[in-house]
């Protein structure tokens, strides 16, 4: 099992302090007190180092300053900063009730990012107003991003009320401006606390002398009120395949489980293939076996039928399926450089997904302070903008609306190698996948050039040459191998005995020169088809070994990729199965020169990929085969094509 010991390890149950944990962001105006606020949060909560404020203090006085609460806050980044072993995300607090992390503070820079990908989230907000000067252009921006990230549990502290005497309506006038502006965006703050951070006015306790008037919560009562964040194990089940590993015949899935909870016996749907089977064991790094897994865990699972899956699948419940899309909308804030443009093709990352994409229309581009659209119509997005797009991906898309299952609802964008934005889902239609085995939401335009496509057929041509016995399951194959690579948006055809001699090779028969000349023109036709950008199946009997390999020959001129699989079931068991009523008919001696019977059949000794049919279920042969041809198929986008 060295492999998955070199993989990650896993992230252990989280203990019961790690789930309460709050993750609370603090945004607002530059000037409009974040670090006081935050520096007075941990002198109320003595959160930090004994001796520290004391030591702070001395060294203001030394040097003629006045103390400031916001120092506190820059000696403890100063000290992350020399110590790298601490993560500066992390900066805590706690109050009697629970832990709290602040997941941004000044000095951050990436925090925007890092709430856009998904590197932190937060279960609520601190958004800072200062009372002197109102609402400003950032206020509102922030409030905006807060909404479009979903997250709903918002204090706004309108600060610095010891400037303005205390006054109750200056208070009320910009509650009265903010509640309205947060309103329009589908928002509702818990709570407006007019405070002083630097006083520590209704902080941590209430300043009932200065306002009287003002009976509700300090900023950490309101924050203690806050709800914790929900367990995820009670969400559907989303367990994205990160890695699929090989042993003999077993196949063994890693992943972390995103949400919901995971259970040996479940019934497993894997999208977007559509694939189910049962869970027969649940592995996890640690060599501990069990029978139920949870959301944040990172687990490997076998199943009980080694259907075709690979990373990115997502797996769930079959009752409750995410969705499935090549074309969506989404709400984006863009950070690139280089402006988003519509036609362009970029990468699209989803947990373990990461498909071509391309913007298809700016629907809205949104000034987050005005809430005004911004302009004329436009085709692209530019730094800074947020914006209302339409998407769509070559492949399908595996995902939730974002305020359903957060991780599956949130992608990011990278533009070339780096991070350009990021996006949330919402709006998706969930469809039941019980009811109607394929209910994708495909889109098809017209106008493709020729050129279109080769760029986004996103893999080589090739041939997968299907040989072996009449009634060895080769048409059946081929079929499924077909809506298995048509599922994945590629572009196949099968090329089928029996159809090919009602046409092409209406003219031959089958004494040994009409086979010859039937595998020949076959493989000539194959080799036009793939060089084409087609992946050919072809499903002959090809009995001669010698033909097979001029077959090869020819493909490999054309700079085709060429998979012989040999579909491998006993004569015996052919010749039970007769779906054509032929082997009778051979035995009874109405025909003559039959293969197996009475004309002979070279067992390939060299197939890259054999298929005993008679052993596996076609799930199970597909996923054989599939997992040879892909990597030898599989293409790299190239814009330059
Ligand atoms: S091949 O030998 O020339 O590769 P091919 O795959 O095209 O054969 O056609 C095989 C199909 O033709 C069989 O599946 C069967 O339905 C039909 N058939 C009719 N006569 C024969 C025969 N004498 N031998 C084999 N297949 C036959």
């Amino acid at each position: 099992m060295s492999v998955i010991q070199s993989s990650k390890p896993v992230s252990a149950v989280a203990s019961f302090e790690d789930q309460q944990r709050l993750k609370v962001v603090f945004v607002g105006h530059v000037d409009h007190g974040k670090s006081t606020l935050i520096g007075r949060i941990f002198y109320d909560t003595q959160s930090l180092a004994d001796g520290k404020v004391e030591q702070i203090q001395a060294a203001c006085r030394e040097e003629g300053m006045e103390f400031e609460y916001a120092f506190l806050l820059d000696a403890l980044l100063e000290e992350q900063e020399q110590n790298i072993t601490i993560d500066t995300t992390q900066i805590q607090f706690k109050t009697a009730r629970r832990p709290y992390v602040i997941i941004d503070a000044p000095g951050h820079k990436e925090f925007l990012k890092n709430m856009i990908t998904g590197a932190a989230s937060a279960d609520a907000a601190v958004l800072l107003i200062a009372a002197n000067e109102g609402v400003r252009e950032q206020s509102r921006r922030h409030g905006y991003l807060l909404s479009m990230l979903g997250i709903r549990q918002v204090v706004v502290a309108v600060n610095k009320m010891d400037l303005v005497n205390f006054s109750e309506e200056t208070f009320n006038a910009v509650v009265a401006e903010y509640r309205q502006f947060l309103s329009q965006i589908g928002l509702e703050a818990r709570t407006f606390v007019p405070i002083s951070a630097r006083n520590g006015f209704n902080v941590a306790s209430k300043a009932a002398v200065e306002m009287p008037w003002y009976k509700g919560p300090s900023v950490l009562d309101m924050l203690d009120r806050f709800e914790s964040p929900k367990p995820t194990t009670e969400q559907p089940l989303r367990f994205p395949v990160q890695d699929v590993y090989r042993f003999d015949e077993r196949r063994i899935i890693a992943g972390r489980i995103e949400s919901g909870t995971l259970r040996v016996g479940d019934r497993l749907l894997f999208s977007p293939n559509n694939k189910t089977s049962v869970v027969a064991s649940i592995e996890r790094w640690s060599g501990e076996p069990g029978e139920v897994a949870y959301a944040g865990e990172s687990v490997a699972i076998t199943l009980t039928e080694q259907i075709f899956v690979q990373r990115g699948h997502v797996a769930s419940q079959e009752k409750d399926t995410p969705i499935e899309s090549n074309r969506f909308k989404a709400n984006l804030f863009w950070m690139g450089k280089n402006n988003l443009v519509a036609g362009n093709r970029y990468k699209l990352k989803l947990t373990t997904q990461e498909l071509d994409c391309e913007l298809v229309s700016v629907d809205r581009v949104i000034d987050a302070s005005t809430l005004e659209a911004v302009g004329e119509p436009r085709n692209y997005i530019a730094r800074n903008d947020v914006a209302e797009i339409t998407l769509q991906t070559r492949t399908p898309l595996v995902m939730d609306n974002h305020d359903r299952i957060p991780t599956l609802g949130r992608f990011i964008i990278v533009d070339g190698h780096q991070v350009g934005g990021g996006g949330i889902l919402s709006g998706g239609t969930y469809t039941d996948r019980t009811q109607v085995k394929s209910q994708n939401i495909f889109w098809s335009e017209g106008k493709v050039t020729a050129s279109h496509r080769a760029a986004r057929n996103g893999h080589q041509g090739a041939i997968v040459w299907l040989t072996g016995l009449s009634g060895s399951g080769k048409s059946t194959l081929a079929k499924a191998l077909e809506r298995e690579l048509f599922n994945l948006g590629m572009h196949t055809t099968i090329l089928d005995g029996d159809n090919v001699r009602h046409g092409l090779n209406s003219n031959l028969g089958f004494s040994p020169e009409d086979r010859v000349e039937n595998i020949r023109r076959v493989g000539e036709v194959a080799r036009l088809m793939a060089e084409s950008g087609l992946i050919v199946i072809s499903a002959f009997i090809s009995p001669y070994r010698v033909d097979r390999r001029r077959a090869r020959e020819i493909a490999l001129e054309g700079g085709c990729g060429f998979l012989e699989v040999f579909v491998d079931a006993p004569l015996e068991v052919c010749e039970q199965r007769d779906p054509k009523n032929l082997y009778r008919r051979a035995r009874a001696g109405e025909i003559q020169e039959f293969t197996g019977i009475s004309a002979p059949y070279e067992s390939p000794e060299n197939a890259e990929v054999v298929v005993p049919t008679s052993k596996l279920s076609l799930e199970e042969s597909i996923a054989v085969v599939m997992e040879a041809l892909l990597p030898r198929v599989r293409h790299e986008f190239s814009p330059e094509i």
